[in-house]
Formats: structure tokens, C-alpha cells, sequence
């Protein structure tokens, strides 16, 4: 890539996002780590995607004709332009001189001209298409996407407001305590005196809620495994598991990781745990997050292979508890992955609930009888949720939902008031992430 300063940076990075396995923001940002202004390049590009509907509504607004597809990067420059001006405190002439400046350095001189008449108009009208843009209920004043938007309203009405503006904030950082090197209590204690405050998680006991995210170096006892960075929501894994020692576990889908350590760490006295991925590549994080967390016991298998097929891993011994943590639309951690709403389709949501349906029906069959199956997703999306298991259990006589009772999430019931799981929505900027569970029994009597 030759271009130099950070808006022309940001500008390619967000022209050459894709839906494929590479093509997420995370990815491409590696690339550019080492720069001396990775954190500006960073924040150009999270804030862009964060609020990509409405600067993409307002760009559509300034320009008098579409740019042509081969323009790419010039579009997303004028979108990183918008961001700043709106969200960010660089004065306005910085960020326009230095727009100006990015379009020659994408090698784009032409473009020189538009950009600068295209954020002044901006700075000019800015009052009357603010104005226009506050009164309506729409997907682009709340920066999600048209057909995100409209599953939302039409799934969750009375939540709408509050979820989209928990889909824009920025998420904390949250810790997973190890307890079995030091409590809650005296972890948070030790933060303390480093000047690193937090608070205690909503509804996990091992969750530690950043006031400020920081790197992991700066935590203590990090390389030892005391903590670990995750969110509050898959904290919760472990306990409605109901895990005990002796048992034989599965985690289907395990990459990279969070909750087998999660689960080891809840339950070190499981006979077994194999940790399966299609992806041999992200299975390989396990491996590096259970070193760290000095879980990698002779206890653990890892696997890469199809979960769906059972003749590649399974040797026909029926498993005590079944985690799985299903390849989903990710709609409930958009606040961590912004570029979601660049990129996620419908019909990719289809094809997660092909896979969902076909994953949950083949892990079934490896389930022992009186075992439970514990089905997630960081979806927001009821045909993701509820409604794939509700599919579920119509369709399998020995399968049971059981209540998942708690003080968090919204309790999920069919029409009949069978209970179909609990589902976490991020509504609180402190709060977790946007997550679903079911827990599904397996009895010849149900
Ligand atoms: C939601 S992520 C899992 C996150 C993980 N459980 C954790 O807590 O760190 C879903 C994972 O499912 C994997 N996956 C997708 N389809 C799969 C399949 N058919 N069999 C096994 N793994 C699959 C993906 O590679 C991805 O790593």
C-alpha cells in the first residue's frame, strides 16, 4: 500500500473490506500495527463503520452523482471526512486540509477538488441536514443498517432505541478472573493501586468491567493467567453448563477459544474436553490462550474438522455436556466489530441459521441421555435464537428447553409459553454484549 498519511490509510482499508474470511477490519488493520499513528488510522476506521448508515445517508445528500466503483477509496475518504467532522474534535480546517491532502496521497489529484467542496458543503449545511436527520425514525439516524434496522423494529419494538444506541457506544473491557489464582475482590484491588479502576460485571461473579481499556501488559499477573479479556455474556457459560468434575465435554465450535478456558478454568476436574473447529487456523488460538492460561492439560483435545460431521471426531461414546457456541451473524457484538454494518447481509444471516440448524440436529445424536446441550449465539436475531430452537425442539421428541431463571436478559417463550432460552440485549454501554442462550435436555421422557 503507498499511501502515506493516516486518512489516506483508512480510506484503503475501509475500500478493501470484504465479506471473506480475511476481509474483516481486525484483519486488514494488522497490517498497519506497527505505524507510529496506528491508534489515529484505528479510530478513523472503527468510528467510520460505527456510523456508516448515517454518514453514508449524508454523503448521498452532498454528492450530485455516485462516485464509480473503481473510487472506492475516494468515497470512504470523504466518509472518514464526515466522521471527523461530526464525532471527532479535530478542527474542521485540519481535517479538510488533511482530506485534501489524503486524495493526492491515494493518487487520486482529481479528487482533490471534490473532497474540499464536499466537506465545506457539509460545514455549510450542517444545521438544516442535522436537523432533517433527527426527525426521522430511521436506520440512518441510528446508523444501522436498513435491513438490520427493520428485523430489529419489527422483533424487538420496545427496545429498538436502546439497542441501536448500545450498537454505537463503545464497548468496555472486561476481565474473566481466574479464581483459582486470586479472588475478584483482591484482583480488582491490585488494579487499583496501579491506578487501573473497575467495577464488578452485571451478572457474572468473574467479571471485572474496565473503566478505561488498556493494553494487557499493563495488567497484572496477565502472562500467569490470572485474567483473561472477555465479556461478561460468555462468562456466563460455565455455570449454566452445570459443569462437573468427571464429566466429558464438547465444544463444537471452540476458536479462539474464550470459553473452553472459560470452562476449564470453571472446572478443572473434567474427564475430558474436546475443542473442535472448522478452522484450523483459529484453532490454533486455543492452543496459544490455553498455554497462556496453563490449561493445556492432558484432559484437552483440539480438533479441526466439521462439527456437523460426526464421523470425522466422534467415537460414538455419548457426552455428558455439549457446548455450542453456533457460527452466528454476530448482530449482538456490533459495538465491538462495527464493520458488521458494512459488510453483514441477509443473506448471510440465512446461511448462519442453515448452519446453526444443521449443527444442532448432528451434536444431538452425540449428547448422553440426562446430558445437557447449551446453545449460544451473539446474535440479535430471533431466527438465530428462539426461533431456531423453537424449530428444534419441534422437530426432536427427546429434546427439552429448560428455564434458564437468572436476573439478567429477557426470558424468550414460544406462543405456548414453552420456554425457548434467555437472551442478553446490549442496551447498557457497561453492560454485555447482545448474546443468546438455550439449554436443552435430553430425556426419552420429555
Ligand atoms: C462464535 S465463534 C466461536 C467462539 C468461541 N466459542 C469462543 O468463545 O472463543 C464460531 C466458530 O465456529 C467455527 N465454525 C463454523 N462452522 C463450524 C463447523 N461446521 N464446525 C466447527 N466449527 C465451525 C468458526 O470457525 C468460529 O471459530
Amino acid at each position: 500500500m503507498t499511501a502515506k498519511g493516516a486518512r489516506a490509510v483508512a480510506a484503503k482499508v475501509l475500500s478493501t473490506l470484504h465479506g471473506g474470511a480475511s476481509g474483516s477490519l481486525g484483519n486488514l488493520l494488522d497490517d498497519h500495527r506497527e505505524r507510529p499513528d496506528f491508534p489515529l488510522i484505528q479510530e478513523l476506521c472503527f468510528g467510520t463503520c460505527r456510523w456508516f448508515p448515517t454518514l453514508d445517508a449524508l454523503l448521498g445528500t452532498l454528492l450530485s452523482k455516485a462516485l464509480k466503483s473503481k473510487d472506492a477509496d475516494v468515497r470512504w475518504l470523504l466518509l472518514v471526512g464526515l466522521y471527523q467532522l461530526r464525532e471527532l474534535t479535530i478542527a474542521d480546517y485540519a481535517v479538510i486540509n488533511e482530506s485534501v491532502e489524503a486524495s493526492r496521497s491515494l493518487k487520486k489529484p482529481w479528487a482533490a477538488a471534490l473532497v474540499n467542496a464536499v466537506l465545506r458543503n457539509y460545514l455549510r449545511r450542517k444545521d438544516a441536514i442535522e436537523a432533517q436527520l433527527a426527525e426521522q425514525e430511521s436506520a440512518a439516524r441510528y446508523a444501522h443498517p436498513q435491513w438490520l434496522f427493520d428485523a430489529l423494529a419489527a422483533q424487538r419494538p420496545d427496545s429498538l432505541a436502546a439497542i441501536c444506541t448500545g450498537n454505537n457506544a463503545r464497548p468496555p473491557m472486561t476481565l474473566r478472573v481466574n479464581l483459582r489464582c486470586t479472588t475478584r475482590d483482591d484482583y480488582r484491588e491490585l488494579l487499583a493501586e496501579l491506578g487501573i479502576n473497575a467495577s464488578l460485571g452485571h451478572c457474572a461473579a468473574t467479571a471485572l468491567i474496565l473503566d478505561e481499556p488498556c493494553h494487557v501488559d499493563e495488567l497484572p499477573h496477565f502472562r500467569e493467567g490470572w485474567v483473561s479479556v472477555q465479556d461478561e455474556a460468555s462468562q456466563l457459560v460455565p455455570a449454566l453448563l452445570k459443569l462437573d468434575a468427571g464429566h466429558t465435554v464438547l465444544d463444537a465450535c471452540a476458536a479462539p477459544g474464550g470459553k473452553t478456558a472459560a470452562m476449564l478454568e470453571a472446572q478443572p476436574g473434567l474427564r475430558s474436553l474436546l475443542a473442535l473447529d472448522s478452522s484450523a487456523k483459529r484453532l490454533a488460538r486455543v492452543s496459544e490462550n490455553l498455554e497462556r492460561l496453563s490449561l493445556a492439560a492432558n484432559t484437552v483435545r483440539l480438533t479441526a474438522t466439521d462439527a456437523g460431521d460426526l464421523a470425522s471426531w466422534w467415537d460414538g461414546a455419548p457426552l455428558d455436556r455439549i457446548l455450542l457456541d453456533a457460527p452466528c451473524s454476530a448482530t449482538g457484538v456490533i459495538r465491538r466489530h462495527p464493520d458488521i454494518k458494512v459488510l453483514r447481509t441477509p443473506e448471510d444471516v440465512e446461511s448462519c441459521v442453515v448452519s446453526q440448524r444443521t449443527l444442532l440436529a448432528a451434536l444431538w445424536e452425540t449428547l448422553a441421555e440426562g446430558g445437557l446441550l447449551l446453545y449460544t449465539t451473539c446474535s440479535l436475531l430471533a431466527e438465530e435464537n428462539e426461533a431456531c430452537i423453537e424449530a428444534f425442539l419441534d422437530a426432536t421428541a427427546d429434546a427439552k428447553s429448560e428455564r434458564i431463571l437468572a436476573d439478567w436478559g429477557v426470558e424468550c417463550l414460544a406462543s405456548d409459553g414453552r420456554p425457548l432460552g434467555r437472551a442478553l440485549l446490549p442496551t447498557d454501554a457497561r453492560g454485555p454484549d447482545g448474546f443468546f442462550f438455550a439449554l436443552l435436555s435430553k430425556s426419552k421422557n420429555h
